[in-house]
């Protein structure tokens, strides 16, 4: 063990450059000890319980035309869907029946009336419907549908969703402008979270780790930002290239090798637990795309949350933000059996009936 390593490890607080000496660590002593120093804190602050969160993912339909993602709106190989209000709601309470206490609402971004009163509808409809002895407030309801205006922000929370996934993608200007069109802002996603905040939603963001050009400095005021604006929740993975879009040009000439993205993002997951205490960090499907047992190593780092997925099976390979996701085969039954048993093997349990929010 470093004692330069263990030095930053008792700190309270970690400033800046301590997340960067802990984001550079390659010796092996020393990824254990930061792994092992993540695992303690997760387990001081929230205990061993992991959070379901069931994952409908219930259109792909979308306006943004983001440079890295598989279903940006001028991908025409993608085949869209639209799933019905009547099998999101059969997913959302089949999710209540098994015990999951919150679900995800996922789709690309539309902000056109249409989208915005079928999100608000549906969000009402699996509200009323899925409460019950076990859970008298329903389930748990978060929302992951891009940026919107702050009406349609407030309608879909009195609807019933208390959370909101809104993905920073990265906090450096430069960054995110080579990643985005010019018609979207840095500034615009800040401001939606600030919105987000203010309305009452429990928030969380997240970034992608290793994109073409992306440096240690820029993830570690990633976490900074995450610090300075009270996020809740932490959703965030390896980028994973998509060859059907227009980052992968520059990601096969000078992007990061999958295995050191992965061991990047945990890295992340780690830091990220140490320097945000009791915020509740997901164990992302993208780990599991690059690593078969990706999601428990995400675990192992500090991750307390996991998605099962339960967008219908004929639909699912559609949804490709990235190549070579995982499970598309699978129903909601194996996932579910899958997931249990992946996250009793690294020594954790499944939390049942309850929503998981971290306590502000
Ligand atoms: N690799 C990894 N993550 C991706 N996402 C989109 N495309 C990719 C990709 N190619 C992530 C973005 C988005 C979330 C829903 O999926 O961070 O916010």
């Amino acid at each position: 063990m470093s004692n330069r390593v263990n030095d930053i490890l008792v700190k309270k607080e970690l400033d800046g450059s301590d997340i960067i000496t802990l984001l550079s660590l390659t010796d092996e002593k020393d990824l254990e000890q930061l792994r092992a120093a993540a695992e303690a804190k997760l387990l001081a602050e929230r205990g061993d319980a992991v959070f379901f969160r069931g994952l409908i993912e219930f259109s792909n339909i979308c306006t943004a035309d983001c440079y890295y993602c598989g279903i940006r709106s001028s991908n025409y190989a993608v085949g869209r869907y639209q799933l019905t209000e009547h099998q999101m709601v059969d997913a959302a309470l089949w999710c209540a029946h098994e015990g999951y206490g919150s679900i995800v609402l996922q789709s690309g971004e539309r902000r056109d009336a249409a989208f915005v009163d079928f999100v608000e509808r549906v969000v009402g409809a699996i509200k009323a419907q899925s409460r019950s002895s076990v859970l008298p407030d329903g389930l748990g309801i978060t929302l992951c549908v891009g940026e919107q205006c702050e009406e349609s922000y407030r309608r879909f929370f009195a609807a019933g969703a208390h959370r909101y996934l809104l993905r920073i993608e990265s906090t450096s200007e430069t960054l995110f402008s080579r990643i985005h069109p010019p018609a979207q802002k840095l500034s615009d996603r800040i401001s939606c979270l600030k919105v987000l905040k203010r309305i009452g939603y429990l928030v969380g963001t997240g970034v992608m780790i290793g994109l073409p050009g992306q440096k240690i400095e820029d993830l570690a005021r990633d976490i900074l930002f995450f610090r300075k604006q009270g996020i809740d929740m932490i959703g965030m993975g390896p980028y994973i290239v998509h060859s059907q879009t227009p980052l992968a040009a520059e990601a096969h000439r000078y992007g990061m090798a999958p295995d050191d993205a992965f061991i990047l993002s945990l890295k992340m997951i780690a830091v990220t637990r140490l320097v945000l205490h009791n915020v509740n960090i997901a164990a992302t499907t993208a780990l599991q795309s690059i690593k078969h047992d990706g999601r428990e190593w995400g675990l192992r780092y500090g991750a307390n949350v996991v998605m099962p997925q339960l967008t219908p099976t004929e639909v699912r390979k559609e949804y490709s933000l990235y190549e070579g996701k995982p499970c598309v085969d699978e129903n909601s039954e194996q996932c579910r059996s899958c997931l249990t048993r992946r996250i009793e093997s690294v020594g954790r349990v499944v939390a049942s009936n309850v929503w998981g929010d971290r306590e502000c």
